[in-house]
């Protein structure tokens, strides 16, 4: 992107946040050092691809220069001032105007497809019922083993944890940056692994003979 570009997309972002400081929730678009955070562990077999809140388009380049198709991409904004920008900029990607609130309703994809969602959202300015249904709307589409990349300018992951802990998720932490205006940090949101009690896995006889008690025990007293 040349200078003047960059210029100009700060202008277009810093007069969408004057005019909507709330929904846009950040000065300046994010700077490269954090797109390349958020889609370092994205490739092109990870499509379709879902990102949240693109804005001027910082984290999209970042995934097309990982090699992701522009046709795999859905370009969920609710800024109408952003739409047409991001139409002319990512032609065969799809836009679509929308609050990110109503992604399952929405119905945009056909059972659970997607790879990655990418989710440049101001999670921190929302409340907690429209931050959980963000994110069951996300994993409706998302595939086993697939995941929510979120920034936030905060200290923790911006999802809180009794919603992590209710949809059945995991957040980690997977980088950061202070080259970026705020310094931001970047998590890692997955479906947390099932529990394997399998007595393989522990494979301790002792104990199994204890849990044969203990499940006798229960079928005596009727537990
Ligand atoms: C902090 S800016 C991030 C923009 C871009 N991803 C970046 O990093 O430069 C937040 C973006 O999310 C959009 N947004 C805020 N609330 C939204 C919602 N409920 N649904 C969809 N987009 C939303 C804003 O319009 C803005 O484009």
């Amino acid at each position: 992107m040349t200078a003047k570009a960059a210029c100009a997309d700060f202008l277009h972002f810093f007069r969408s946040w004057i005019s909507n400081p709330l929904r846009v929730a950040a000065i300046a678009p994010s700077g490269d050092s954090l797109a390349r955070i958020m889609t370092s562990e994205i490739a092109a077999l990870d499509g379709p691809i879902i990102e949240l809140g693109p804005g001027t388009g910082v984290f999209t380049r970042a995934l097309l220069a990982r090699g992701v198709s522009e046709a795999d991409l859905t370009l969920i904004e609710y800024g109408p001032e952003f739409i047409a920008a991001l139409q002319a900029r990512f032609p065969s990607a799809r836009v679509l105007q929308m609050d990110a609130a109503q992604l399952a309703e929405a119905g945009i994809f056909e059972g659970e497809p997607v790879g990655a969602v990418v989710s440049g959202l101001p999670l921190l300015s929302m409340s907690p019922a429209k931050i959980a249904a963000i994110v069951a709307g996300a994993f409706a589409y998302i595939r086993p083993g697939g995941a929510v990349y979120q920034f936030t300018y905060g200290p923790r992951c911006p999802v809180p944890r009794p919603i992590l802990e209710r949809l059945g998720l995991e957040a980690v932490r997977i980088g950061g940056t202070v080259r970026n205006l705020p310094p931001a940090s970047v998590y890692r949101i997955s479906r947390r692994e099932p529990l394997d009690l399998s007595r393989e896995r522990f494979n301790y006889r002792e104990s199994d003979a204890e849990l044969d008690d203990v499940a006798a025990l229960s079928r005596e007293t009727g537990g």
